[in-house]
């Protein structure tokens, strides 16, 4: 059996830069706190728990110490609350993210409405709207789009993570309405290529791993892609987690990753693969000698 790695599999731009950052500031021996996961992999945040890196949800009550902001962004309301605690911020807010924020922020200044398009339970987009001091909208999908009431100039915007397609949709909801809008595509080139990539590979392959969180959207969301390519689809956070069932008889296995799957774990996960993949090679052979 083959074993083949996606393209663009794994840590994304920001993801890393945001994992250099800390990791600097842990090897200078300073005190690491983290506001929230510092990503969405149990096993990264497990490592870093143990080099000491802390973690909290709430500013108020923690002491001092590098207060690191995670890529997704956070609203200026944060900024200046770790500041009154004390904090020293180690700001890891990925570049693209704050671009979105800035646009935001200027576009409300100019008297835009600004219209987000994507989930408005995801710490990235409420971080952009704290920038547009909470007059931000946020739309999922084209039916929320159709169902504002806007007037004069409004300004659309985008999750870095949300899809295309729904911004296109979005958009065109928005089209139908007496305003004027300026449109700004802000969604991150990584997702789109990562999504691509893993399709590609599916349609393929016999069958797919998908590496990464359980709690990692953006990984769940490579699972679906995956599985629509109609290939057997099985996500792991581990290598431990990888069944040699899985594998008999096929051909060809592809692996992808999300963005917050580090390297280690990837290269762990098509290790184990090959071995197994080895190991059924050897007792097939000998399987064969002894019919022989
Ligand atoms: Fe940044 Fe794009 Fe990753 S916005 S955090 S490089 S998905």
């Amino acid at each position: 059996m083959q074993v083949l790695l996606a393209d663009h599999a794994g840590f994304c731009f920001g993801v890393q830069r945001a994992l250099d950052q800390v990791e600097k500031e842990v090897g200078q021996g300073n005190r690491v706190v983290t506001y929230g996961p510092l990503i969405h992999n149990p096993q990264v945040v497990e490592r870093l728990a143990r080099q000491g890196v802390e973690e909290v949800k709430d500013l108020a009550g923690a002491s001092s110490g590098k207060l690191v902001i995670r890529s997704h962004g956070v609203g200026p309301e944060v900024y200046e609350q770790a500041k009154q605690c004390g904090f020293d911020i180690v700001d890891a807010t990925c570049p693209f993210v704050h671009k979105v924020q800035k646009l935001a922020k200027d576009f409300t200044d100019q008297g835009y409405q600004v219209i987000v398009a994507g989930d408005r339970n995801h710490p990235e987009v409420q971080g952009i709207v704290a920038w547009t001091g909470g007059k931000a909208l946020v739309v999922a999908d084209e039916q929320e789009a159709k169902a504002l009431d806007l007037q004069g100039k409004a300004a659309l915007i985008a999750q870095t993570t949300l899809k295309e397609a729904t911004l296109r949709h979005i958009e065109s909801a928005l089209r139908g309405k007496p305003i004027e809008l300026a449109v700004r595509n802000t969604i991150c080139a990584a997702t789109s290529k990562r999504q691509d990539a893993a399709r590609r590979l599916a349609a393929e392959v016999d069958v797919m791993v998908v590496v990464g969180g359980r709690n990692s959207s953006n990984t769940a969301k490579l699972a679906q892609i995956c599985q629509g390519a109609a290939v057997p689809t099985y996500h792991v956070e581990t290598a431990d987690e990888l069944d040699p069932e899985w594998f008999q008889g096929k051909q060809k296995a592809g692996v992808t990753a999300g963005a917050s799957t580090p390297r280690w774990i990837i290269e762990e996960v098509v290790q184990r693969m090959t071995d197994v993949n080895q190991e059924q090679a050897t007792t097939e052979l000998n399987e064969q000698k002894q019919e022989a």
